[in-house]
């Protein structure tokens, strides 16, 4: 059963493109009241361009990683639309090189946006939501947050860590009928993770992008990269219905990752 969710509040973190933004243009076609969040000027634009073909978007430019800004930010979604129902905690950044050379500074960012930004949205999130005793929580973790990627130590701890977070989450909110789970998507084509990504594999193992495609396509099941809206569907099934699912990590990944 999926419910409606007309009028609800919806949280998109990392809404100016890519995934974020696929996820926002579903929750406006379903009727919601969406939040979208970005470090990104572009995401007003994007709020704009969905609320003029119809539906109730508003853009909020944002650094996830300042805490005090954050909370901030979420009193104000809260003034102009609402209680919150729903954080896609999609905002995330990656990384690529071999492992011996990453520096303190580049670890701390990977764990800044993936890890802490994710923590602080929620924090912020839960306040509103323990109120409506009704919620749900999706952070986004990755396949390299199970199976870890070569050339993406610290992306791949950070993406663990979203993993553990998920759970730990999913215990203590269980009380306050909060469901929280994790979506782990595998290299999702016309994104840009998996730009900087290919440049990356590109650049480290010396194949053309057309290379680093194929042979990633060929370790894949079902033969063909994620789609964003592969993505999407998977989120609003958790957002709409899964009323019995908490403290999961769901492969979107065509069987690249069974685990
Ligand atoms: N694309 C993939 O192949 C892939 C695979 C597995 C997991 N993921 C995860 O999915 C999520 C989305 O990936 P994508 O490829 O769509 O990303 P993207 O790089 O296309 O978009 C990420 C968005 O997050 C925003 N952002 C970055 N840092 C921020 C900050 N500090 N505060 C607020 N906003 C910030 C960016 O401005 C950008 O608009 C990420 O968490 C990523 O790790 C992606």
């Amino acid at each position: 059963m999926f419910s409606s969710l007309k009028g609800k509040v919806c949280v998109v973190t990392g809404a100016a493109r890519s995934i974020g933004l696929g996820i926002a243009e579903r929750y406006a076609k379903e009727g919601a009241a969406v939040a979208m969040i970005d470090i990104s000027s572009e995401v007003a634009a994007q709020a704009d361009r969905i609320s003029q073909e119809g539906g109730t978007a508003k853009g909020y430019i944002l650094n996830i990683t300042d805490r005090d800004a954050v909370f901030a930010c979420f009193e104000q979604i809260v003034k102009d639309l609402g209680p919150v129902y729903a954080l896609v905690n999609n905002a995330g950044i990656v990384d690529q090189r071999p492992f011996e050379e990453i520096t303190a500074d580049q670890i701390n960012k990977q764990m800044a946006v993936n890890v802490n930004g994710t923590l602080f949205c929620a924090q912020a999130a839960v306040k509103t939501m323990k109120a409506l005793k009704n919620g749900r929580i999706i952070n986004f973790s990755s396949k390299s947050g199970k199976t870890g990627s070569a050339l993406m130590a610290h992306y791949s701890a950070a993406k663990g860590a979203v993993i553990a977070l998920t759970h730990a989450l999913a215990f203590e909110l269980a009380q306050f009928n909060i469901k929280v789970n994790s979506i782990c998507p595998g290299i999702t084509d016309a994104t840009g993770v998996w730009n900087s990504v290919s440049a990356g594999y590109t650049d480290n193992l010396g194949l053309s992008r057309e290379e680093v495609i194929k042979t990633f396509t060929a370790k894949i099941p079902l033969k063909r990269l994620t789609d964003i809206e592969d993505v999407v569907d998977y989120v609003y099934f958790l957002t709409a219905s899964g009323e019995y699912c908490t403290g999961q990590a769901v492969n979107i990944t065509g069987g690249r990752e069974m685990h």
